[in-house]
């Protein structure tokens, strides 16, 4: 028997202005999108933008439903949207972020593992580290530098019958 040591690297910026110009401007996406999420139900509002690599910016928020597992998350309907309309095109970076009415957000918004999961696919499917920022509404945002250091040990497509 052996024990193995999994390990995540993660850079972490003290505040927006501590920022990569480029970085920042996608966080500001997100913000944006947040403010079109559609979230009667939870009230909290997510946003996610996605840099292709021909430099087009897709964003997503969170959509819920009634009948609440019919909903999807920001990074998922940004994910979708963006290879729905570039299929052919690397994704190079993700910003997300969130709101919470009722009391600001002091860390970054971390997402769910199904989202980790599509996130991770469109990396494998691309062959291209995708960067991931995640920022709350003040304080910390958080840089990793592939959604594999968000997802060790994923389930792919190499499991499946040939
Ligand atoms: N949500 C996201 O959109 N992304 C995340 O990273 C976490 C959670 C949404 C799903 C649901 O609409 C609401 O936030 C509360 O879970």
């Amino acid at each position: 028997m052996k024990t193995i040591k999994l390990e995540t690297l993660m850079h972490v910026y003290e505040g927006r202005e501590e920022l990569p110009h480029d970085l920042f401007e996608l966080l500001i996406e997100a913000e944006k999108a947040a403010l079109k999420a559609y979230s009667p139900y939870s009230h909290f509002q997510v946003g996610a933008a996605i840099l292709l690599n021909n430099g087009k910016i897709v964003t997503g928020s969170n959509q819920e439903n009634a009948v609440y597992p019919c909903g999807l998350c920001a990074e998922r309907t940004a994910a979708f949207a963006a290879s729905s309309a570039y299929p052919e095109v690397p994704f190079s970076k993700i910003a997300v972020t969130a709101i919470n009415p009722t009391e600001k957000l002091k860390e970054p918004v971390s997402p769910c593992g199904s989202c980790r999961q599509v996130l991770f696919e469109y990396e494998q499917k691309f062959c291209q580290p995708l960067e991931v920022i995640l920022a709350g509404q003040e304080g910390s945002i958080y840089h990793f530098q592939s959604v594999a250091h968000l997802l060790p040990y994923t389930f792919h497509a190499g499991f499946l019958p040939k």
